[in-house]
């Protein structure tokens, strides 16, 4: 064991500095490409996203785009995406897969439609928070949200989402704030056992559990 474990530990360190250099070398190109499939994929009636102009690259251009927020002022790696309140109308941008580094998406109070992507976590493995709150989503709430597991906040308030909150989000470690009033979700809520979760399961259809009306037994 000890033998095999001396011979695996720097050939880990080599592989771990070749995903480091990759990482600088194309890592900011998908991250412009990312943006890029953004802006092309949402529509944007009131031009907030004029800024996003992607003629002349240099290090760091994307970083003056409205809404982008970088690791480094001179580096194209996005950091936050926060796009409220533009009257963006489409689909969740899945592109933002592409933006590899990413940990913080706010899309709240436009007028998204569609599902939460079910490979959300696979999408932004990283991502210690998501505000998708005041849009149109429907759909479940992908049980994928519970493997981001650096997430601190998940506020999905004011959409169409129904059915059963995944029991497994109650795993994450992390997390702060989960809020989904005004939705039409129902069955009982994840049981926190973090008492520091501050929830709010307001204007649901059927929710149930610690707090609320009580879970039929089954
Ligand atoms: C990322 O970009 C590649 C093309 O470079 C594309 O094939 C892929 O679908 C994109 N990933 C996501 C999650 O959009
Ligand atoms: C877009 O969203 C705003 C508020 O977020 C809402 O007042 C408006 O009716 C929506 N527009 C459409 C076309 O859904
Ligand atoms: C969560 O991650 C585990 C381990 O990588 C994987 O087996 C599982 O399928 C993932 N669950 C979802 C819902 O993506
Ligand atoms: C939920 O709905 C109520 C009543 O329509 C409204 O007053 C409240 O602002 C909504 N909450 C959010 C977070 O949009
Ligand atoms: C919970 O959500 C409801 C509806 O969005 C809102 O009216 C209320 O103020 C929220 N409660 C707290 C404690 O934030
Ligand atoms: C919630 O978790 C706590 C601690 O693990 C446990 O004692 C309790 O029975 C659980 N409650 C429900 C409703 O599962």
């Amino acid at each position: 064991m000890v033998k095999s474990r001396q011979i695996f530990s720097p050939l880990s360190s080599v592989t771990f500095l070749f995903l480091i250099i990759s990482d600088i070398t194309y890592g900011t190109d998908t991250d412009i490409f990312c943006l890029k499939s953004i802006k092309d994929s949402l529509k944007d009636p009131q031009n907030y996203l004029q800024s996003w102009n992607f003629n002349h690259k240099t290090e760091g251009f994307i970083c003056s785009f409205i809404g982008v927020e970088c690791w480094h002022p001179d580096e194209n790696r996005v950091l936050n995406l926060k796009l409220s309140q533009m009257t963006l109308t489409g689909l969740f941008p899945r592109a933002i897969g592409n933006c590899t580094s990413l940990t913080g998406l706010d899309l709240s109070a436009n007028n998204l439609s569609g599902i939460i992507p079910e490979n959300i976590a696979t999408l932004l493995p990283f991502l210690t928070s998501l505000d998708l709150s005041s849009n149109d989503f429907s759909g479940v709430i992908p049980l994928s949200l519970a493997n981001c597991t650096y997430i601190n906040t998940i506020k999905l308030d004011q959409n169409q989402l129904s059915g059963q909150i995944p029991q497994q989000l109650s795993l994450l470690q992390r997390l702060k704030t989960f809020t989904v009033s005004n939705n039409s979700l129902v069955g009982p809520v994840p049981n926190f056992t973090n008492a520091h979760v501050l929830v709010n399961y307001s204007n649901n259809k059927g929710l149930c559990g610690p707090s609320l009306k009580h879970c039929p037994n089954n």
